[in-house]
């Protein structure tokens, strides 16, 4: 081959993946177009489909392909399939688990992002992403009246968020080199964990993919409000101590994931400082409550932590996923995940400082999840959130007082925004022999609603009993919404009732 056609075999045609300028700004238009539509119709829209696993796998049962096809045709079928085929977040009557409804400015952000694509593990790779980055960080620590010159970053979610500040806990208060020589040391006793049995179960997961094993943790008993106990956390810190255990993190809650309880936090960052424990504060649903200046002290307390994770996903409204870890002193994150190895040139000018993101977390390569939290706070400001936040609350409030004036309804709990309660047929009220079949009954009535589409919930299991569950982080749903919800909860209730319980008491008497 002659040097000519050696240059249009390499990279002198168009690459398969190429889109040229004028095709990329028309396919653009395109699907913000389509988009759009979907956004207006949202609150006509079924907020979930009523359709198994296997059909929704036989739309998309494709072979993997040989030959490439147009831009154009392909997103248009990735839209049909996705509009009508997706449990919608966005809706103004979804209030299951917890995520938060997407501003539409992260989804532009997020283009913005990918178009763009810098990789913010280092600072010469992304020096205006990575300053972003630096900037919102700051901006969420002033949000939770947190040190604003702490150590943080943002991660994928409120699970590595949490991840992070246990990882510096274990790194800064473990007797010994834990980062050489592993998390057990059996001359030394047992590195121990403190955190009520509400905690998200990240915690399980950290305990275990970071070498202390599941049995390290202590769980510690909640109140009828399920807040940890500080005089059992006392107690068995004490035990501990007597043991020869390693005691070194205490985990309290600014928002529980069942019941958005918040522990007292000021009481448990005084037992820490008391027997010096690096207290951690999961706040990845309730942290960003702290911006209503008249919420609880017991949820302020989170500034006194050593580390806090919060989930800008959840209650910032950024499109899924970016959580967000701070640490009180950058250099405890730093020591954590910093290592330096030759093939890194890092070029440092004492006069200065620029951050590599990659020697502050888990992550080497990173995305620039920064931008739609940066223009999410700079569209909303502190006002915003303040008054989409309190809505939410509010929202919250007034269910459970429906929920209560409701003969059929019994309410289970409320705190932030999340109401609990469950469906009760009115012969079987006070009755200490339904309590199997209410749990049958409201599972029943929960899977109807999944799969009704005209609300989305989802459940808690309170001192067993099977509640349902809404938790509003979102700021489409109006009054209107909310009070529409009992009579939908009330009426497949009483319909799955109808055909449960003849054949519930007929399985019993054969
Ligand atoms: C209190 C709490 N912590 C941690 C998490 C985990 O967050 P993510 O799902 O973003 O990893 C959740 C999720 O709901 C949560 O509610």
């Amino acid at each position: 081959m002659g040097q000519k056609g050696l240059a249009a075999e390499l990279g002198g045609g168009t690459a398969p993946l190429e889109l040229a300028p004028e095709e990329f700004r028309a396919l653009g238009y395109q699907v913000v177009d389509r988009i759009t539509e979907f956004l207006k119709s949202l609150p006509s829209k079924p907020v979930a489909p009523n359709e198994s696993a296997s059909a929704i796998r036989e739309l998309i049962s494709l072979p993997f392909p040989d030959r490439g096809e147009p831009a154009g045709r392909l997103l248009e079928h990735a839209l049909d399939l996705l509009l009508e085929h997706s449990t919608f977040n966005s809706h103004p009557r979804f209030w299951g688990y917890i995520t938060g409804s997407p501003a539409p400015i992260g989804a532009l952000a997020d283009l913005i992002a990918s178009a763009l694509n810098p990789n913010l593990g280092k600072w010469v790779l992304s020096p205006m992403g990575t300053e972003i980055e630096g900037q919102t960080v700051r901006w969420i620590a002033q949000m939770l009246d947190y040190p604003t010159d702490c150590g943080g970053l943002l991660v994928s979610g409120g699970s590595m968020a949490n991840f992070v500040g246990f990882l510096a806990a274990r790194r800064l208060k473990a007797p010994w080199p834990v980062q050489v020589s592993g998390a057990v040391d059996v001359k030394s006793g047992r590195l121990r964990v403190y955190t009520s049995a509400e905690t998200h179960l990240w915690v399980q997961k950290a305990a275990d993919l970071f070498g202390l094993g599941t049995d390290s943790i202590r769980w510690i008993a909640t109140d009828e409000q399920f807040r940890m106990d500080p005089v059992a956390l006392q107690k068995s810190i004490l035990e501990d101590l007597r043991a020869g255990d390693r005691p070194f993190l205490v985990i309290g809650t600014a928002g529980s994931v069942g019941t958005g309880a918040v522990d007292p936090l000021p009481t448990l960052a005084a037992i820490c400082r008391e027997h010096g424990l690096w207290f951690h504060v999961d706040g990845a649903y309730g942290g960003f409550a702290a911006v209503l200046p008249e919420e609880s002290a017991d949820l302020r307390g989170l500034s006194e932590a050593d580390s806090v994770a919060v989930d800008p996903h959840k209650w910032l409204y950024a499109p899924l996923e970016v959580g967000c870890a701070l640490v009180r002193d950058p250099k405890a994150l730093h020591d954590t995940f910093s290592y330096r190895p030759q093939y890194y040139h890092l070029v440092e000018d004492p006069a200065e400082k620029a951050i590599n993101y990659y020697e502050y977390g888990p992550q080497n390569a990173r995305g620039f999840r920064a931008l739609k939290v940066w223009l999410c706070l700079r569209q909303a400001g502190r006002e915003g959130y303040e008054r989409m936040i309190g809505d939410n609350i509010r929202l919250a409030q007034t269910l459970y007082q429906l929920v209560q004036e409701h003969a059929e309804l019994e309410p289970l709990s409320r705190s932030l925004s999340i109401t609990t309660f469950r469906y009760v047929p009115p012969d079987l009220k006070g009755s200490p022999d339904a309590e199997s079949y209410l749990n049958q009954l409201n599972t029943a009535l929960l899977t109807r609603l999944q799969g009704g589409g005209e609300a989305f919930l989802s459940n808690a299991m309170l001192r067993g009993k099977f509640a349902l569950r809404t938790c509003i982080v979102n700021f489409r749903t109006s009054i209107e919404d909310i009070k529409a919800l009992p009579e939908l909860v009330v009426r497949l209730g009483a319909e799955i009732d109808a055909t449960l319980r003849p054949l519930e008491s007929s399985k019993s008497k054969s």
